[in-house]
């Protein structure tokens, strides 16, 4: 199985050499339930196994050499769920800031999380701002975790914050472009994610970075969220080296 594989760091694995590697990667980290419900074991077990996957994938990141890793961990759709699945969501954050934060530090990480804040609980929000805070001068990797967080949430936002600058008259309505509309976004200074991957076999976007993926390219795997490893992550980079962006342009592989 392959969250039982043995993960050697991507420096020994000399056969990986892509040829483009994306900047941005962006992942919607589904199938925590199915996981453990395979194993006839409870929903949390699956999340929390999802949690040493996100390690997994943000020492890949690295070495891989990506500038840019975004994880979708909380939706604003997922406060549907039973209220105890809810609060073992919020424990895990929790207590993956608490748990991880040094090492993420230490390894140059800087930390940022995307959605809405005003609907978390204080305790979550001083955590947050705690995270952002301690690392905010690493370069080494961007990480922005997506937490009660919606792509149409996020633009109905940005919305607000410039219909108000208009009704201060400090903005013309004529002025907003692409570039003013990004800079209200909670995305404001990350690139477009360039691969947008999503485990568990769902193909679908479930209100992730709207704005943001107009151009992206999608690899959908199989895999249950507990399960991604360095070599899910190769086989979805390696499929992302085969694809053909055009932006809309021509090909300039074809010219
Ligand atoms: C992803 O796993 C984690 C979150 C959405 C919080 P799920 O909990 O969605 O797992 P499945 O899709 O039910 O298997
Ligand atoms: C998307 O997964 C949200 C996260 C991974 C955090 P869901 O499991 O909530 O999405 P749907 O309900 O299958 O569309
Ligand atoms: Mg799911």
């Amino acid at each position: 199985m392959a969250g039982e594989r043995n993960i050697a760091p991507l420096s020994d694995n000399i056969d990986f050499a892509p040829e483009v590697v994306p900047t941005h990667v962006a992942i919607i980290m589904d199938g925590n339930g199915r996981w453990a419900a395979r194993r006839g074991l409870p929903r949390i077990e699956g999340h929390r196994r999802g949690i040493e996957a996100v390690r997994r994938a943000v020492r890949a990141a690295g070495d891989l050499g990506l500038k840019y890793l975004t994880l979708y961990s909380f939706s604003s759709e997922n406060w549907r769920r039973p209220a105890q699945e809810v609060a073992d969501l919020m424990g895990l954050l929790k207590r993956f800031i608490r748990h991880d934060l040094a090492e993420l530090h230490a390894s140059g990480v800087k930390v940022r999380i995307i959605g809405d804040r005003n609907g978390l609980a204080s305790d979550i929000r001083a955590l947050i701002e705690e995270a952002e805070n301690l690392t905010r001068a690493n370069t080494a990797l961007n990480l922005t975790v997506a937490f009660n967080y919606g792509g149409r949430q996020e633009i109905l936002r940005a919305v607000q914050i410039l219909a108000e600058k208009v009704k201060a008259g400090s903005l013309q309505p004529a002025d907003i472009d692409v570039e003013v509309f990004e800079k209200a976004l909670d995305t404001s200074g990350i690139p477009d994610p360039d691969l947008v991957i999503r485990t568990s076999g769902e193909q679908r976007v479930s209100n992730f970075l709207t704005w943001q993926t107009a151009y992206s390219e999608f690899v959908f795997l199989p895999d249950f969220w507990p399960d991604f490893d360095l070599v899910s992550f190769q086989a979805a980079i390696r499929e992302f080296g085969r694809r053909d962006r055009r932006f809309g342009g021509l090909s300039p592989r074809v010219g």
